[in-house]
């Protein structure tokens, strides 16, 4: 099935990109030291929380960015400047509103130079296989979603690249639509009939990298880097009912959430108790990340767990009951371990007997737990609450930790990490913020 890796067809080799801060002081890494191959017939997913520089790395290996440092070989040849090995689909359509479905379809091929007989002959042969017969000379704006993401499927097919790179082309999509398009796409696929050699695809749906992919490679946040790669050793198509297909998801849910655990083993060797949430660094209290959820999502994560009656629930389970984005669910569950209201492990979450008091308690008791759980583990605000508490009137300018942060975050993170504090705060009557006056102050 997998024997692809004897035939590389691009590789990246120890490539770090950063981006130079907005301020001028200084840059940002998005990716450390990534080395990724794709290979000859294989399908790869790369999968990565938001953030992880997931579609960075796509753009640096289509070339249309440039890796800061490291080397990219595509076919055989280094790379400089757009890939030409390479066809692109995008989350966001990206589709020319003048322009119909057939002429939008023919601009990759305008661009090489095929003549004008031969690009409709080819772009026809392309609508024809994502199913948009009959649909030529539409406009954009008269199709749904899943038709524009056909026609943006269509556009990268048609050059007949040697990869088609995927950046998480189904998640504008509704549920069916996008199961529908996903599963042609992987009926295509296996038909041996398509016309890329290889598939390179961003996502950050666990489920849909087991169902496409033959291997998944998994991306780290902060900075970006490869954490290991995972083999889908099922036959094609992959059958979600498959008892070695959930053992796959569970797996990468388990390695998902848990940033520190080591991906090189695979799921046949778990080891129980193995995959733990690293201690806290003992950096700057401003380096711990709060994770972006208000604060009602974690008592009704919690809520629902005590309501299944089992302190224990499968992570997999609880994304399906919450119909929640895999990133949002994620995050919830990581603010709860944070606080210690629950701790995660092999792809399960166990309800703390914290967890339990604080979802069940009375209002003021259950702030009172916030409270004292934010103090002792979000060390953001217990370092904003200290030097609040430091002042005579009680009083700082936002400015003096939004400048702190930015040394830690790019600039939209700082931002985050700071109104994420101040929501938790607030909610934990910590302290409160002056959004016109743009002051922080203990009441
Ligand atoms: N041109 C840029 N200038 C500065 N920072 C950038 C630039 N492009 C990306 N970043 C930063 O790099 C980080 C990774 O971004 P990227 O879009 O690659 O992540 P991603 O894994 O694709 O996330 P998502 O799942 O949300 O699409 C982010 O913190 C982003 O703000
Ligand atoms: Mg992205």
């Amino acid at each position: 099935m997998n024997t692809a890796a004897a035939q590389t067809l691009i590789e990246v080799e120890t490539c770090s990109k950063a981006f130079p801060l907005p301020d001028g002081k200084g840059e940002f890494t998005v990716l450390r030291d990534v080395s990724v191959k794709v290979g000859r017939g294989e399908v790869v997913a790369l999968l990565g929380r938001s953030g992880s520089g997931k579609s960075t790395l796509l753009r640096m290996m289509a070339g249309l960015i440039p890796a800061s440092s490291g080397t990219i070989v595509s076919n055989g040849v280094p790379l400089r400047g757009p890939n030409p090995d390479v066809g692109m689909v995008f989350q966001s359509f990206a589709l020319l509103p003048w322009l119909t479905v057939i002429e939008n379809v023919e601009l990759g091929l305008e661009a090489r130079g095929v003549a004008r007989t031969e690009r409709t002959k080819r772009a026809l042969r392309a609508i024809d296989l994502v199913g948009l017969d009959g649909f030529e000379s539409a406009y954009p704006k008269e199709l749904s979603g899943g038709m524009k993401q056909r026609v943006g499927f269509a556009r990268a097919l048609v050059v007949e690249p040697k990869v088609l790179f995927l950046d998480e082309p189904f998640s504008a999509l509704d549920v069916l639509t996008a199961e529908n398009l996903r599963g042609e796409i992987d009926d295509l696929w296996n038909a041996g009939t398509f016309p890329a050699k290889s598939i390179l695809i961003v996502t950050h749906n666990i489920e849909e990298a087991v169902f496409l992919a033959d291997r998944v490679v998994v991306l780290g946040a902060n900075p970006g880097r490869v954490r290991g790669e995972v083999l889908i050793d099922l036959p094609r198509p992959h059958h979600r009912g498959d008892d070695r297909f959930k053992l796959l998801v569970e797996y990468l849910y388990t390695v998902m959430t848990n940033p520190a655990m080591d991906v090189t083993a695979g799921p046949s060797v778990m080891v129980p108790g193995a995959a733990q949430r690293p201690a806290p660094a003992k950096v700057s209290a401003y380096a711990r990340e709060l994770p972006h959820v208000r604060v009602g999502t974690i008592s009704g994560l919690l809520e629902l767990i005590v309501e299944t009656g089992e302190p224990t629930v499968e992570i997999a389970r609880l994304s399906e009951r919450l119909a929640l984005p895999m990133d949002d669910l994620l995050g919830i569950l990581d603010a709860a371990a944070l606080l210690e209201f629950a701790t995660i492990a092999e792809g399960d979450v166990t309800i703390t007997e914290l967890g339990r008091d604080y979802a069940t308690t009375t209002i003021l008791r259950s702030k009172d737990l916030f409270r004292q759980q934010v103090l002792a583990h979000a060390p953001i605000i217990a370092t904003i609450v200290n030097t609040l508490g430091e002042k005579a009137n009680k009083t700082m300018r936002a400015d003096f930790f939004l400048d702190i942060l930015d040394e830690y975050y790019p600039a939209d993170e700082a931002k985050r990490q700071f109104s994420t504090a101040v929501e938790w705060a607030r909610y934990a009557e910590l302290f409160e913020y002056d959004a016109d006056e743009e002051l922080l102050y203990i009441a």
